[in-house]
């Protein structure tokens, strides 16, 4: 990074998006970390005192105020469109995102694959809410808007307890802990240490980023995913052990001609690399035959699922969640 790079960084604006969760979370005493309600302090009030904004210019807003548990496609448009209009913005040089650590991993997918952003877009959260004695929130914070002033940072990332995410890799993997996001196999793409981040990989990107409108994200794509009045049903079915298919001949008997979402596709969650108990399977070939798309993701928590003689494609190495969200995507409208 040059002089020049880290001044030009330093002048221009770093916005801060609110949109709920735990990070805004109050509750009646500073000792209780799990009675609380997501989603209550503005953000306006979360970015006070964060050293890192005050060095730079900044802006706040404040898209929503939810529990991330029930986020739906209403928020995920507001946040989109917010987002892309203050990416356009040339004074911009990034955007962050206050958000719950529950469905985190999607909307970070979610971003990064409607936007496919050429600036830094970085998602951060607490496990403890606002109110705690020591919340983990305003170093988050901090260490998001340190990220999004990074030079060369592009893509959608999640900064946690000072590891930073690709939104292709993170998912939630503890219920309490504070350092509650993992990357799998791939790990984080860097760390935040001593209010520097170093870098282990690249920055999260699409092969076509290119954009002939803004030069900074995909306008197509999001035009095409604000145009939508709901999002494709695509159901979860998980193999175990006794699996007979009943979720499946349910979701055919019910879902096919659902209105206003008739059933259009079902992630399966395999045993290990992606295997269907045979129950299961026959009723996944009858939803096949039905139009159905079916996807093979697995129930491990890490490791790709390869190609099988079953002839259901695989989930190009997402987890259940994320593949969900990627035959949704594909799904649209154009
Ligand atoms: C939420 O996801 O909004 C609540 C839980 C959390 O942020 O940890």
């Amino acid at each position: 990074m040059t002089e020049a790079d880290l001044l030009s960084k330093m002048d221009g604006c770093v916005v801060v998006l609110g949109t709920g969760g735990t990070i805004a979370g109050r509750a009646s005493r500073p000792d209780d970390l799990s009675g609380y309600v997501a989603g209550q302090v503005a953000v306006a009030d979360l970015v006070r005192d964060i050293p890192a904004l005050a060095s730079g210019l900044f802006e706040v807003e404040q898209v929503a105020q939810v529990d991330s548990k029930d986020m739906d496609l209403v928020v995920w448009q507001a946040l989109v469109a917010r987002v892309a209009h203050h990416l356009a913005r040339p004074e911009v040089v990034g955007v962050v995102v206050t958000h719950g650590t529950d469905t985190l991993e999607e909307t970070a997918y979610l971003l990064q694959s409607v936007l496919k952003p050429r600036k830094p877009v970085v998602l951060t959260c607490a496990m403890r809410p606002a109110t705690a004695l020591v919340p983990d929130g305003p170093q988050n914070l901090s260490d998001a808007v340190l990220l999004a002033r990074r030079a060369g940072a592009k893509g959608v990332v999640a900064v946690c307890a000072a590891k930073v995410h690709s939104a292709f890799d993170v998912v939630k993997a503890h219920t309490y802990q504070v350092d509650a996001f993992d990357s799998g196999d791939a790990g984080p793409i860097g760390v935040v240490e001593h209010g520097q981040v170093r870098l282990f990989r690249a920055w999260p990107a699409f092969a076509d980023t290119a954009d002939r409108e803004t030069g900074v994200f995909d306008a197509s794509s999001v035009k095409r995913f604000l145009k939508a009045t709901r999002l494709p049903r695509v159901e979860i079915v998980l193999s175990h052990a006794a699996a007979d298919g009943l979720m499946v001949r349910c979701l055919l008997d019910h879902g096919l001609n659902q209105s206003p979402a008739p059933l259009q596709g079902i992630v399966v969650a395999g045993t290990g690399n992606g295997t269907i108990h045979r129950s299961l399977l026959s009723a996944l070939e009858d939803a096949m035959a039905a139009g159905v798309r079916v996807v093979r993701s697995t129930r491990c928590a890490r490791g790709w699922v390869s190609t099988d003689p079953t002839g259901i494609p695989d989930s190009d190495g997402l987890p259940p969640l994320k593949a969900r969200l990627a035959l949704m995507l594909n799904l649209l409208p154009g």
